[in-house]
């Protein structure tokens, strides 16, 4: 269950406002739904809803299987095929459990010879399999990557028994990487063609990676359905997606020009990874767009809390509050001293309560706009509500703005500019 609250931003984007750009809302919410413009890039849209039953059966023999060999998984890629995966299994699969099991580990997300150098160490005493995810399979950080850590399995298990260990998911027919698990025979899941990198966490390139964690996906993905269809209920003036893209657009306008996702619970931390690539590629073009960032609160107020407070007002706030269902029972001992008195027996969901609500108030009085998102639900429901909640906002907030928000032409300058150097 996901509510939005404008409360804390209503000084800066009135109910006028609302009416005023009723139009524009409608028409951003039509050209989602309109398949003749940008049809390419929405797949993602009604893929909840639809029938998975044979990927979920590849996914569920791919996970089984490598679970059975292998105690650790290296998941390989970038972008769009790596931040979605690795916010799921932060939110689903808590941390500190001592459970120890099967490790899924994130590699060619970077080019850090440490990373990987001390990662192949450690490997050595695990026994490994290997998932690498490319759409394009030309990508740079992974394709070095994968075929170093290739090297490493064959030479540890032999080349027929590395090629049973390595998984690879890229496009169904095309490109580099689909051509070369099919010489070796890698057991392979696609990519839809019609879902862009970061729209694509609810097919295999966040599914199997959540499977071989142990999450249970299918809950994702009907939380991701559920959402769907909850979305479709509503108007455009009460749609709360259109609503938080609106506001978003309106307070740029004003001169936000920065918007950060608040997060209070380190679970979730990673989510506003996955969210700022989500928005930063797919309205940052045309020479607008606000600049979207994160704060993990309320680690942060301690560091970054003077800068919002009383710096430049450039800044808008999204609060996203989470509550889950697991939450445990967690509370500050009785009998402290007169100074502490006020902590005494409070629970730490209450601090948290507390620490949310006053934040907002002391920087919304100060001109930080204020969104507040409240979620609640079981961990992988909830993971998919939000992912498809956000993946509409984003789109309608391009739509907004007047950009495709399904292309990325701006990222392939500094590929470009890499690969003539290296080729020189
Ligand atoms: O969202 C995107 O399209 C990008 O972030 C890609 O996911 C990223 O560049 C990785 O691309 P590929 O999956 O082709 O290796």
């Amino acid at each position: 269950m996901i509510e939005l609250s404008l409360e804390k931003a209503r000084k800066w984007f009135t109910e006028e406002h609302e009416q005023r750009l009723a139009p524009l809302a409608e028409f951003a919410l039509g050209e989602l739904n309109n398949q003749d413009r940008d049809a390419f890039g929405k797949g993602w849209i009604g893929w909840p809803a639809a029938d998975h039953s044979a990927l979920y059966r590849d996914v569920d023999a791919i996970a089984a299987d490598f679970r059975a060999k292998s105690n650790a998984t290296v998941v390989i890629g970038i972008g769009g095929s790596y931040l979605g995966a690795q916010s799921a299994l932060s939110m689903a699969k808590p941390a500190f459990t001592g459970e120890g099991g099967h490790e899924v580990i994130f590699a060619g997300q970077q080019l850090s010879p440490t990373y990987h150098a001390h990662l192949l160490q450690y490997l050595d005493k695990r026994e490994v399999t290997l998932v690498v995810v490319s759409k394009s399979g030309t990508t740079l950080e992974p394709s070095a990557v994968f075929h170093t850590f290739r090297e490493y399995l064959e030479k540890r298990y032999g080349a027929e028994e590395a090629n049973r260990r390595i998984c690879a998911i890229t496009d169904a027919e095309k490109g580099s990487l689909r051509q070369f698990a099919d010489e070796r025979k890698y057991v392979t899941l696609p990519i839809p063609d019609d879902i862009g990198g970061r729209y694509s966490v609810l097919t295999a390139v966040g599914l199997l990676p959540m499977a071989l964690a142990g999450i249970d996906y299918k809950r994702v993905m009907q939380g991701a359905a559920r959402m769907r269809e909850e979305l479709s209920k509503f108007k455009v003036a009460d749609h709360p997606a259109v609503k938080y893209a609106l506001a978003r657009h309106v307070l740029y306008q004003q001169g936000f020009v920065a918007e950060a996702l608040v997060t209070y619970e380190p679970r979730v931390a990673d989510f506003a990874g996955w969210w700022q690539q989500l928005f930063g590629e797919s309205q940052g073009k045309d020479g607008t767009g606000l600049f979207p960032t994160m704060l993990r609160y309320t680690t942060d107020l301690h560091s970054m809390g003077q800068y919002v407070q009383d710096a430049r007002k450039i800044l808008v706030e999204t609060v996203l509050d989470v509550h889950f269902s697991d939450e445990p029972e967690l509370a500050v001992p009785h009998g402290l001293d007169e100074k502490n008195a006020y902590l005494d027996g409070v629970s730490f969901s209450r601090l948290q309560e507390v620490a949310v609500e006053s934040v907002m108030v002391a920087h919304s009085e100060a001109g930080v706009p204020n969104i507040l998102i409240r979620a609640k639900g079981d961990p992988e429901s909830l993971y998919g509500e939000l992912v498809y909640f956000f993946e509409v906002a984003c789109a309608v907030g391009g739509y907004l703005m007047g950009t495709n928000p399904f292309d990325q032409p701006g990222v392939e300058a500094y590929k470009n500019e890499m690969r003539s150097r290296l080729k020189a």
